[in-house]
């Protein structure tokens, strides 16, 4: 079956040069199975035509609310009821500002108020005017009402510029409309990943060796699930993952801060973060300089973010942990799970080569209420599908 077999997506395009990739964008709709309409604003006309569009899609492009022959058709009303999905790309800052605003000023933004349908948002535009703290609180707005905002991704820019704000590629809106029918659709789960860094001095820090891969590969399986995800992430050197809402922090505290500030409608909270569990008691504002004598160093402890979320009132439906050991993993994983009131525990061995910390592949042990589940070893994305798969057949 291809992947959107038999389903209607209504394709909205505002102005911006990355118009010009929705040719391709609705080919690849189409032979991924999807019957496709096209609406495009007026600014969209500048940059492709709708006579390229029709051709492509194979149905008449609308644009206008007053175009009489096209309502007596199909009206604007029963257009939004047609789809079943709506995907906006490239989404301009302007297109972004409208819908923020509720507003309903052409045939585009007046579909999107009138539609039931999940609404998708690919956003495009030079890098200073993503940025820009306006754009960024539409964005939000969209966000907390249900609009599933895909990207941008970062690169070169048609402006000649090199940052954040490039359209995703067809392929992976493709997959991400896909994804939105898979079985963890409408569920938002929140991930840690990456290790924390606490800061001794401004040129020191304590660290662990984790490499985030396992988190990220989680947020990315859970995407193509269907789930709406946000990634909490300590430093690493890993891409964000199409679709997912990434916010960086560096140490526990700030990801502790972070994670409880997310928590409101979480439905399942996975930390794959290697937490570091102590942090220097100071901070020195100065550099440490060293003397003849030997040193030591007063330590404190951190939040422990998994146990917070778990007590916290607003506890997600499920809350899973990790636990890396060197040794007596059912045991201790176990005692984990049941400390900290986790439905679901995934233990691995470390200091094995070839599997665990910086390796891309791992090899886990899930615990749950109803039992134990072993992952062979495989590729971090294999074994996060795998441990997601569990984690919704035994708490579905
Ligand atoms: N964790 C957390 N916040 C912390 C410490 C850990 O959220 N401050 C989470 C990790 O993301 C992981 C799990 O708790 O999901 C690991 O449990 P933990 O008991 O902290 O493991 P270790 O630190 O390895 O414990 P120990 O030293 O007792 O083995």
């Amino acid at each position: 079956m291809a992947l959107l077999d038999g389903k209607h997506v209504l394709l909205g395009i505002t102005g911006g040069i990355a118009a010009y990739k929705c040719a391709e964008l609705v080919r690849g709709l189409r032979r991924a199975g999807a019957e496709v309409r096209v609406v495009m604003t007026a600014a969209a006309e500048r940059f492709v035509t709708p006579t390229t569009l029709q051709a492509l899609s194979g149905n008449p492009v609308r644009s206008s609310l007053w175009d009489e022959a096209a309502e007596a058709a199909m009206s604007h009303i029963e257009l939004a009821r047609w789809a079943d999905v709506v995907l906006v790309a490239p989404a301009s800052a302007d297109a972004l500002a409208r819908f923020a605003g509720g507003q309903a000023n052409d045939l585009l933004s007046t579909l999107c108020l009138a539609t039931e349908a999940p609404v998708h948002l690919a956003p495009a535009m030079n890098r200073v005017m993503w940025a820009n703290a306006a754009t960024q609180a539409n964005v939000a707005a969209l966000r907390a009402r249900g609009f599933r905002i895909h990207g941008p991704g970062s690169g070169e820019q048609a402006c000649g510029e090199t940052g954040e704000g490039r359209m995703l590629e067809p392929e992976q809106l493709i997959d991400a409309l896909a994804g939105h029918a898979g079985p963890w659709q409408g569920r938002h789960l929140l991930i840690t990943a990456g290790p924390t860094y606490e800061d001794l001095d401004p040129v020191r820090f304590l660290g662990n060796r984790s490499s985030g891969k396992m988190g990220f590969a989680l947020a990315e399986a859970a995407m193509a699930k269907g789930a709406q995800v946000t990634l909490v992430a300590g430093p690493v050197m890993l891409q964000t993952p199409a679709g997912v809402r990434r916010i960086d922090v560096r140490t526990a505290v700030q990801m502790h801060e972070a994670v409880m500030a997310e928590l409101a409608g979480i439905d399942t909270f996975i930390a794959a973060a290697a937490v570091a569990d102590y942090r220097p008691k100071t901070v020195s504002a100065g550099k440490i300089k060293k003397s003849d004598a030997d040193a030591s160093l007063d330590l404190e402890r951190t939040p422990d973010i998994l146990a917070a979320v778990s007590a916290s009132p607003l506890r997600p439906k499920r809350v899973v942990g990790f636990a890396a050991e060197t040794e007596h993993l059912d045991q201790y994983a176990q005692e984990k799970m049941r400390n900290k009131n986790l439905d679901a525990i995934a233990a691995n061995v470390v200091g094995m080569p070839g599997s665990g910390f910086e390796s891309s592949h791992n090899a886990l042990t899930v615990f749950t209420r109803g039992g134990r589940h072993a992952i062979p070893l495989a590729t971090k994305r294999q074994a996060a599908d795998a441990l997601l798969d569990i984690l919704l057949e035994q708490l579905p």
